[in-house]
Formats: C-alpha cells, sequence, structure tokens
C-alpha cells in the first residue's frame, strides 16, 4: 500500500481529510448494516437535534503503525464500551460494541494510506461520533441518530511535543456534580471552550479544573487525566465521578504496578497537596503524556521539581513504556493490541 505524500513529521493535531469514513443509519428502532463511503459532507435538517440540543457523544482513539509494520490499535473495546455509556446518558441508542470494533477495523483499513509510518511521530487519529439528526423543537431526544467514524493523521496534541507545560487553575467548571463530566459528550467540550481561549490569552496551555462540588480537589484538563508522581515515586491519579474515565490512564496504573514496579493509586487528590508532588503529566489518546513543569493557582506558582525542559523520570518510563506497547516495542498485556489485517 503506497502512503500518501504527507510530511508526517510536522503535522499537529488538525484535521485531515481522508478517503474514507463510516456511516451507520439508526431509524425505525434499528440500526443499518453500515457501510463505508467517500462523501466528508452531511446534510441534514436545520432543526436536527444535536444542532439545537448537543445531542451527540464522541470518542478518540489511535491507529499505530508498529516496528514490525502492523498497524494496530490500542484498547479499542474500551473506546465501544464508554461511547454505550455517553450514549445511554444522553438517550441515545447505544451502537453495539462489536459492530464499534468492527466498524473501526474497517475505517482503518480503508485509510490505509494515511496511516503514518512507523517512528514518523504521527498516529491516525479514529473519532467515532454519534448524533441526533431528525428535527427536534421541543426538549426530548431524537428518533433518528447516525454513528460515523472519521479519520485524521496528526502529531502531537500540544505544540513543542514534550515541552513541559504551565497550566493554570481554572475558576470555570467543566463538570457539575451528578452531571455529564464522566462521559464523552460534545456539551462537556462546549463548556471548555472560554476557559481554553481566556487560558491561551493569559499565556498558559491548558486548565486543571477543580472538582465543582467543593472546588478542593484535582479534577482534569479540557482533554486529559491528570497524573501525579510523589516524591518517593508512587504514581497517583485523580478518582472522581465527574472526571472522564481516561483509558489512557487506567491503562498507565497497570504499566507502573506491572511492568515498572511502581506503587500506583487512583484517590481524591487535594489541590493543596499539588505543591508536594514531584512531577505531573496530562494523560489521554490525544496527549499521551504530556508533563507538566508549572501550575499557577492564581498568581501562585507551584514549580515541579522535574522542571520546565524535561520530562520527570517516573514520567518517561511511563511514556517510554506504555509508547513501547503502542508500537510492538514491548509485549502488550492481553487484549490491549488490536491488529488491523
Ligand atoms: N479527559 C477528557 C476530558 C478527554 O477528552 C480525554 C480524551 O479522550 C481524556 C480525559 C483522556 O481519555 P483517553 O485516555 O481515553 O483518551
Ligand atoms: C482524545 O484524547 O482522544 C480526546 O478526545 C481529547 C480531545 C480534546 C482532542
Amino acid at each position: 500500500m503506497e502512503k500518501k505524500n504527507i510530511d508526517w513529521g510536522n503535522l499537529g493535531f488538525g484535521y485531515v481529510k481522508t478517503d474514507y469514513r463510516y456511516v451507520s443509519y439508526f431509524k425505525d428502532g434499528a440500526w443499518d448494516d453500515g457501510a463505508i463511503i467517500t462523501d466528508d459532507m452531511i446534510t441534514m435538517s436545520e432543526c436536527a437535534g444535536v444542532l439545537q440540543y448537543a445531542q451527540t457523544v464522541f470518542e478518540g482513539l489511535k491507529a499505530y503503525t508498529t516496528e514490525d509494520g502492523r498497524i494496530v490499535t490500542f484498547r479499542p473495546d474500551l473506546n465501544a464500551e464508554r461511547m454505550e455509556n455517553s450514549a445511554a446518558r444522553l438517550e441515545m441508542p447505544v451502537f453495539p460494541k462489536e459492530r464499534f470494533l468492527d466498524a473501526v477495523i474497517k475505517t482503518v483499513k480503508a485509510n490505509e494510506a494515511f496511516v503514518p509510518p512507523y517512528g514518523s511521530g504521527a498516529t491516525l487519529y479514529i473519532r467515532p461520533y454519534m448524533f441526533g439528526y431528525n428535527p427536534v423543537i421541543g426538549v426530548k431526544p431524537a428518533d433518528d441518530y447516525q454513528f460515523r467514524i472519521l479519520t485524521t493523521p496528526v502529531g502531537p496534541y500540544f505544540k513543542g511535543g514534550v515541552k513541559p507545560l504551565t497550566i493554570r487553575v481554572s475558576d470555570f467548571d467543566r463538570a457539575a456534580p451528578r452531571g455529564t463530566g464522566h462521559i464523552k459528550a460534545g456539551l462537556n467540550y462546549a463548556m471548555s471552550l472560554h476557559a481554553i481561549v481566556d487560558a491561551h490569552k493569559q499565556g498558559f496551555d491548558e486548565n486543571m479544573y477543580l472538582d465543582p462540588g467543593t472546588r478542593t480537589k484535582v479534577e482534569e484538563t479540557g482533554g486529559a487525566n491528570f497524573l501525579f508522581v510523589t516524591k518517593d515515586g508512587k504514581v497517583v491519579t485523580p478518582k472522581s465521578d465527574s472526571i472522564l474515565p481516561s483509558i489512557t490512564r487506567r491503562s498507565l496504573i497497570y504499566v507502573a504496578k506491572e511492568y515498572l514496579g511502581l506503587e500506583a493509586e487512583e484517590r481524591e487528590i487535594y489541590l493543596d497537596e499539588v505543591k508536594d508532588f514531584a512531577e505531573c503529566g496530562l494523560c489521554g489518546t490525544a496527549a499521551v503524556i504530556s508533563p507538566v513543569g508549572k501550575i499557577v493557582d492564581h498568581g501562585k506558582e507551584i514549580c515541579l521539581p522535574s522542571g520546565m525542559t524535561e520530562m520527570g523520570p517516573v514520567t518517561k518510563k511511563l511514556y517510554d513504556t506504555l509508547t513501547g506497547i503502542q508500537m510492538g516495542r514491548l509485549e502488550a498485556p492481553k487484549g490491549w493490541i488490536q491488529v488491523i489485517e
């Protein structure tokens, strides 16, 4: 398969149109068979549920080229399960897990020419999404839905690759107690747009959101979970009902324990504790693990001992091990790697 003529090494995290996408329609209470199509345009009613009341959920995963030239995805079953939970919470029909996995394989295979080569630093980002598209004017769930998958080759989410980030404690909340923070709904990201634009204006790379109930505990950023390392080398990540259950974070806890022999714990983390940590990183599919060098809490600077030039040593080990598993350099736990054949 001849690859597209793309400058893989210089890709940012942006949209590049690929040749094929997947669509399945839900109508009269059932999903149709689904198909790979070429048309990237969507036509729908001006009164579509997604346009009026934001009835949409999505997922994000990546396809990687391994050292030995295979194309693989990482734990797509967990994306399928999370999308089932997201859909159910927004009163949308569930797109079955087996069909989700099959659709991912078909879409990646069709776009094989866009899967970045091994060693280029780029990957193929896979974006499954679902929305209500028939007219809805009274506030209620739509009747008709589309499940789609688009793909786009991407480079690093944060400019500068692995240069440590500076983040601020946000005065805005991204989630509500007992709200939708734990699902991957478009509305959570619309919520975060003002906060991120403002953070960038003030010179910060991202926002640290606190728990919306008490504003004393660390939650996550707009697009990634937090991971901290204590001064005695223990990995800790925030536990909360209003953060997205990151597949990367859950995988890193396993990697820390089983590959690196570290202690790792998911627990509530108070903002007051952050000054005592040795390292901090943002973890997610897009972010992989992006190191944080400085956290600013209303003018008060918390400078992580790992500094502003490099990833901390434990973060680096986690990064190397996780990407090693994803790129086929290290043996993966059973079921983590799905080969696209
Ligand atoms: N938190 C938020 C708000 C996200 O959008 C994402 C990205 O998917 C994550 C965390 C990381 O989740 P994952 O590791 O499953 O990509
Ligand atoms: C991902 O990491 O897959 C996400 O969806 C994050 C998004 C903000 C780009």
